[in-house]
């Protein structure tokens, strides 16, 4: 199979001063706005609703939970041009930036470190952290994950038929790793995941800010006492370079600490439960992937195509950009729905189809630009690992209820499984 990407963008693109322009659909007339986001329906594919939004790429409006209006962009191209475009912010403390949910709005003014900064603050945050996430360092980390992997297995096991895959292993493989990573106690995973899942999930718009608050302050805690006795994670090292430069930015070090415990186990745990559940659904794709074990990284890079579990990258227009003959004006909202986007036909023919002999490398699962997630190589090293070891240790892994009866996360959050009762 050819590459059907243009390959008019590369990864090293960050601006662009050239209209966006993706291959035009026969028919282009505008739907009425469709709401986003809204709840899957199966759990690995975009909501039936959004159907429409397939015969608009590459841009249109949609319409907010608060009644606004926003661009949502769904044409492969135009997306990887414009998240690589500083026209674009991303700092959400600005008047106007669109925000998909009550329980979101409420943290809105938050200073989020990385993920809510532009350049050139943005470059320097990503300096500081980057070194940790190289692939070099992911491929470093192999033999810790697997043994993580190794050990809740067989506490699953040991404890099983039946399990639930969520709290038994996606959950708590990832949180070990980064915790291991990052310097932070797994002792007190409870607490934290609790509170990254109310920050993420509510229920109420109060949850949100009162889980923002409670980390907060943990993670304060925990940087406190790392500066009188660092250790060797990641944030014991972000400590000892504030004292090398002589300076005490405690704020800075709580942001970080936030962003990069809450991003780096809530997603690749929906990434190993979802996944999961779609190979068990898919037996034909889960039997190749068995006889052939060295098929696993086209595989996990097909199943973040497909899942797309972070469906709504957000930001905000500073300068009017045209796209495709449309104007996109400064201080008008730009969504990105990743499930759209990675099933642009013009890129993956046969979008809906689980293959792993396509090349599915530039989907934008993980974002594009200089947002493209930090965490990518750990979590493709966690994922490939994690889903190994499940199904070469649970030859007669299946679902223990039935596959349509089983819940998964509303639209407006990472999408994945709230719980996977398996058996075998
Ligand atoms: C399969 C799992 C994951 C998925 C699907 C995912 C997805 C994403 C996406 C889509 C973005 C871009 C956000 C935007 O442009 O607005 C992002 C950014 C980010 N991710 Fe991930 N992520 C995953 C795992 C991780 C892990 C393991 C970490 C580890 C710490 C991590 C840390 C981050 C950080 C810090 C950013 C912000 C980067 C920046 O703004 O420079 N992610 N992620």
């Amino acid at each position: 199979m050819t590459d059907t990407d243009t390959g008019k963008t590369t990864d090293t693109d960050t601006t662009t001063a050239t209209p966006a322009t993706d291959p035009a659909p026969a028919d282009r007339t505008p739907a009425a706005p469709v709401a986003f986001p809204q709840d899957r329906t199966c759990p690995y594919h975009p909501p039936a609703a959004y159907a429409p939004l397939r015969a608009t790429r590459p841009l249109t409006r949609v319409t907010l939970f608060d009644g606004r209006q926003a661009w949502l962009v769904t044409g492969h191209t135009a997306a990887r041009r414009l998240l690589a475009d500083q026209r674009l912010s991303s700092d959400r403390s600005r008047d106007g930036f669109p925000v998909t949910s009550a329980r979101l709005a409420g943290v809105r003014g938050r200073k989020a470190a990385l993920v809510g900064v532009d350049d050139p603050e943005h470059r320097t945050q990503r300096r500081m952290v980057l070194p940790e996430f190289t692939l070099r360092r992911a491929a470093a980390l192999r033999p810790h994950i697997r043994r993580i992997v190794g050990e809740r297995l067989d506490t699953m096991i040991a404890g099983g038929p039946p399990a639930d895959l969520v709290s038994a292993f996606a959950l708590p493989v990832p949180s070990m790793v980064i915790c291991a990573l990052l310097g932070v106690p797994y002792a007190d995973h409870e607490f934290f995941e609790e509170q990254s899942r109310r920050l993420l999930r509510g229920p109420l718009p109060a949850d949100t800010v009162d889980a923002r608050d409670r980390l907060e302050a943990y993670l304060g805690e925990l940087i406190d006492r790392k500066r009188r006795e660092p250790g060797d994670g990641l944030l014991d090292d972000l400590v000892r370079r504030q004292r090398n430069e002589g300076r005490t930015d405690r704020e800075q070090l709580v942001a970080f600490a936030v962003v990069l415990l809450v991003a780096g186990h809530e997603t690749t745990a929906n990434m190993i439960s979802l996944g999961t559940y779609t190979l068990l659904t898919n037996p034909g794709r889960l039997a190749e992937l068995r006889a052939e074990p060295g098929l696993l990284p086209d595989a996990v890079e097909e199943l973040m195509r497909v899942l797309s579990i972070a469906d709504g990258l957000l930001r905000m227009a500073v300068e009017d950009i045209e796209v495709d003959g449309q104007i996109i004006r400064a201080g008008e909202g730009v969504v990105f729905s990743t499930s759209v986007i990675n099933r642009d036909e013009s890129v993956y023919p046969d979008p809906d189809a689980l293959d792993w002999h396509r090349p599915a490398r530039h989907h934008v699962a993980f974002g594009f630009g200089i947002h493209q997630c930090l965490g990518q190589n750990l979590a493709r090293a966690e994922l490939e690992i994690a889903l190994h070891a499940l199904f070469e240790r649970l030859p007669t892994l299946r679902l223990a209820a039935p596959a349509d009866e089983i819940p998964f996360k509303p639209g407006d959050t990472v999408q994945g499984m709230l719980e996977l009762p398996v058996t075998w």
